[in-house]
């Protein structure tokens, strides 16, 4: 379980990360500034790997999380595989230097292009969603004259109870295929000659708190296994068991990684006495990256309006989008220890895009003398932080550093207005 505070915490009165101050940073590259602790990032990897070691497995990174370069590369030297969902990503873990073998393409939508490319570069499985995306993989794979290594997604209709924007697992969801959809590709699988049917996956949804949905899932795709195995030509030889495991962002107490691979290895380990070997990829996103990495932004002004504070800072919502897309909770704490003394009061935080859904946090408590120039950062704003981030207002997206062995890297340059008109035409 990983909380805000584990790796950035105050230290002689002022937020460090990693022994590098905040306040340091923040003044030498400016603000809004992502910051990233390699040690935060490396934890949770290190104990999913060991809580996984007696099993044939793979960890893939849910690149969409957070696919700075650097971050991919760093992942990738620690053992990690990747998660990807499109051409796009595919593009960054090549750069990255990932393995082939360890990749995975997900995702409901894949164009028949970015299949081929997916192909030729040689990754471990297609996830496929539908019959229909499984014919075109079968059509393209033909072409190319190969064979696509290939998981069906299955939807196990499980209720994550997560919001329902980042819930994937229900029937009613856009995601994967059912049992009997599944079985009936089974028995028809000749028909399909580009195409290797190797394994299930499943991911029935994100920031979840619980282990018993995932449980209920894991069980589900096991006795999916189990009658595949008896209708093909040869048994399985992979399980996908998806991402989804939530984090501490608040006080929500969140799941130990120990225990979800405990649960992971109840159903697919040593004791549950598989007759096939299996192995077993998991898809971690958040629970590597969610608190790997806070949002530095500056105070710009205090207002006050009838009997509310505001704080207007400089980050707005096209930096960290979670706030206004889902109302999601991102605790804030003043990067000078002294402001968490003294009177606290009920304030806004507010950035300066021209929208309501401009705010970071409604009725937070804070210190009255927070004032401009101040700085604050956004807690857990690793995973689904910058890669979520846009241009809105033609505001150039934040730099991004990262902190290892007590020293900062820039990883990701702040953008420029050149940048941001590039390729536009007059
Ligand atoms: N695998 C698949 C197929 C996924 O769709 C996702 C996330 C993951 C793995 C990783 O899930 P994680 O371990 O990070 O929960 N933007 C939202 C989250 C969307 C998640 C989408 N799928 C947010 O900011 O909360």
């Amino acid at each position: 379980m990983s909380t805000p505070f584990d790796h950035f915490n105050f230290k002689k009165s002022e937020l460090q990360v990693e022994g590098v101050k905040l306040s340091e940073v923040a003044r030498k590259l400016g603000t809004p500034l992502y910051v990233y602790s390699k040690e935060a990032f490396l934890n949770p990897l290190r104990t999913l790997q060991a809580g996984l070691k007696e099993v044939d497995h793979l960890i893939c990174f849910a690149v969409k999380s957070n696919s700075n370069l650097a971050v991919l590369k760093m992942l990738g030297e620690a053992g990690a595989g990747m998660d990807l969902v499109s051409e796009g990503e595919l593009y960054r873990v090549s750069k990255a230097g990932i393995s082939p073998r360890k990749i995975v393409f997900s995702g409901v939508g894949k164009t028949a292009p970015e299949m081929a490319k997916a192909l030729e570069h040689g990754v471990y499985s297609f996830n496929v969603e539908s019959v229909a995306e499984l014919e075109t993989l079968n059509a393209v794979a033909l072409q190319l004259k190969r064979i696509a290594p290939v998981a069906l997604r299955f939807n196990p209709d499980v209720d994550a109870k997560t919001h329902p924007y980042i819930s994937t697992g229900l029937k009613k969801n856009k995601f994967g295929l059912n049992r009997k959809e599944i079985l009936n590709v089974a028995t028809n699988i000749r028909k399909l000659p580009g195409v290797s049917f190797n394994g299930i996956s499943i991911h029935i949804g994100s920031q979840i708190l619980t282990l018993s949905p995932l449980n209920d899932a894991f069980e589900r795709a096991k006795q999916l296994m189990l009658e595949l195995n008896s209708l093909l030509p040869s048994p399985l030889t992979f399980l996908d068991l998806g991402g989804g495991v939530g984090i501490t962002y608040k006080a929500e107490k969140a799941p130990s990684l120990e225990k979800y691979c405990q649960t992971i290895l109840k159903h697919f380990g040593p004791k549950a006495k598989l007759k096939d070997p299996i192995k077993l990829l998991i898809e971690p996103g958040r629970t590597i990256s969610g608190n790997a990495g806070v949002l530095v932004t500056k105070v710009l002004y205090r207002k006050q309006r009838g009997s509310k504070d505001f704080l207007v800072v400089d980050a707005a919502m096209n930096d960290l989008m979670r706030p206004a897309l889902y109302g999601s909770y991102h605790d804030i704490q003043p990067v000078d220890q002294k402001h968490t003394k003294g009177t606290q009061k009920k304030t806004d935080i507010v950035g300066p895009v021209c929208e309501s859904s401009d705010c970071f946090a409604s009725d937070r408590k804070l210190s009255a003398r927070l004032a401009s120039g101040d700085f604050l950062a956004i807690m857990s704003a690793g995973a689904y932080g910058f890669s979520m981030s846009s241009n809105y207002n033609t505001r150039p997206r934040p730099a991004e550093i990262l902190v290892s062995d007590g020293k900062y890297r820039v990883i990701r340059e702040r953008e420029k207005y050149e940048d941001l008109i590039q390729g536009e035409k007059i």
